[in-house]
């Protein structure tokens, strides 16, 4: 019988172990489907001292050089987490021959385009599914079913604590820092949320995606970033009222020859698709010349669907392996197409502002607004202060330009007239 095909396994906490378990339930369909059995050799963790539990013949180490000069070891995979030491090891491994399997979004998004060179010039894959939207199947298909396709635009709910929270704050008319701690009482969201609540993690995934959809580099850094810690109970209430639901979006379009990538709470129509995942679920819908579009939807995260996103990865490649070599390598992400400044988006605006109640205010915004071109579709105003000194007034705009929008606002807010700008949010009609 042939000999089984060797993991070293960099990582063993929430997605590591969930995955040895998962090798281990699904060792016959493995065997099955490859026709050798895939078996975890060594383990890489940074504390020998945690209690841990490890079958026989797995041998646990803190050296990573014991897996990256192991030349019985062809397969390793990564779920470390953290752009450093992983990136170091993801290269090593690539240098030495052997594939590699990772969930680290981090990496990926920093510098997936310059590993996944080194893993063609040195003949091997590099393979990334869990990277992203953890057990939904999304870099595959971009890279194979959709292959032919021009890719035109990636929109997405990639980040599942804060649909959670969004969620929540539109059925419940929770504010923020309640439905934080919720999130945080349930495990969805860590003690320091940032990464989450900003946006950095959707902007990590948003990277990967973009840049494989339109073969380019896009970092992290070039994706337009905004958080969800301005929303309120009654963005939620005007977003009902005016038709639309709420979301973290993630959104980028190859558009004339340029990328924009952006992640930042967006309003949405009822009726998109996106409007309607709800929870810690994550999706993504992609545009393309052939396909029209096509939405993937499923658990954006966790050790069990994460370990079946990473055990595709493992079988493309041991599959590879186990008749003798690679079919066909990844598709280059070579073209340098420039990223859109954020000052030329062009869309639909929620405008709130808190104004005093004075005659004439609402003709003053309307003038600044209309001064740099922008025309209004809808106004909503209503006194808020119990003495009526106080109104809220809530504008939505016509397509118009993101810099024409954000000059107005910063003159309407050195209006004596007006106490405060809200908030604004994006109206994303044309999605989906
Ligand atoms: N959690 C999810 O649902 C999920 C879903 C999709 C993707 N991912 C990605 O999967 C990766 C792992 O996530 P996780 O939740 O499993 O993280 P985790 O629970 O923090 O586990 C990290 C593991 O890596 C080890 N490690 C960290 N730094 C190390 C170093 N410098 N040297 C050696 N070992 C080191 C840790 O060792 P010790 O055990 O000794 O601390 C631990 O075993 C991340 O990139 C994450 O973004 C996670």
């Amino acid at each position: 019988m042939s000999e089984p095909i060797a993991i070293g396994l960099m990582g063993f906490g929430v997605v590591g172990t969930g995955l040895l378990s998962a090798i281990e339930q699904k060792a016959a369909a493995l065997q099955q489907r490859i026709g050798r059995r895939v078996v975890v050799r060594k383990v890489l963790v940074r504390d020998p001292l945690k209690p841990r539990q490890l079958p026989d013949g797995i041998t646990l180490t803190t050296d990573a050089d014991d897996i990256l000069s192991d030349s019985a070891i062809p397969i390793v995979v990564e779920v470390m987490g953290g752009e450093h030491p992983a990136r170091e090891y993801i290269n090593r491994a690539l240098h030495e021959g052997k594939h590699v399997v990772t969930a680290n979004k981090e990496v990926m998004a920093k510098h997936g385009p310059e590993l996944l060179s080194h893993a063609h010039e040195h003949g091997v894959l590099l393979r990334y599914e869990g990277s992203v939207g953890g057990g939904i199947p999304i870099i595959s298909p971009l890279q194979d079913d959709l292959a032919v396709n021009n890719i035109l635009a990636v929109n997405a709910i990639i980040n599942g604590t804060t649909n959670y929270m969004l969620t929540r704050m539109s059925s419940e008319g929770l504010d923020y820092e309640t439905v934080l701690s919720e999130a945080r009482r349930l495990g969805y969201a860590e003690p320091d949320p940032s990464a989450d609540v900003d946006g950095v993690d959707a902007a990590f995934k948003l990277a990967i995606l973009a840049s494989l959809a339109f073969r380019t580099t896009v970092r992290d850094t070039d994706v337009y970033r905004e958080g969800i810690r301005r929303l309120t109970p009654a963005d939620f209430r005007y977003a009902s009222e005016l038709g639309y639901a709420i979301k973290l979006l993630a959104t980028a379009r190859a558009n004339e020859g340029k990328v924009q990538a952006r992640v930042h709470p967006a309003f949405l129509p009822l009726n998109n698709p996106l409007a309607k995942v709800d929870g810690v679920y994550n999706a993504v819908e992609l545009e393309g010349d052939l396909v029209d579009w096509a939405m993937f939807h499923g658990p954006g995260a966790g050790p069990i669907p994460t370990s079946s996103a990473i055990l595709a990865d493992v079988i493309a490649i041991a599959c590879a392996i186990a008749a003798g070599g690679l079919a066909c390598t990844a598709p280059a992400i070579d073209a340098q197409l420039p990223i859109e400044p954020m000052d030329d988006l062009r869309t639909k605006y929620y405008i709130r502002l808190s104004v005093f109640d004075r005659p004439g205010v609402m003709a003053q915004v309307a003038k600044e607004l209309g001064d740099g071109g922008v025309s209004l579709a809808s106004v909503i105003q209503k006194e808020v202060g119990e003495d009526g000194r106080v109104a809220e007034i809530v504008i939505t705009t016509h397509v118009a330009q993101e810099a024409a929008v954000q000059d107005a606002l910063r003159r309407i807010a050195a209006l004596d007239s007006v106490d405060q700008v809200s908030n604004l949010v994006r109206v994303e009609e044309r999605i989906a």
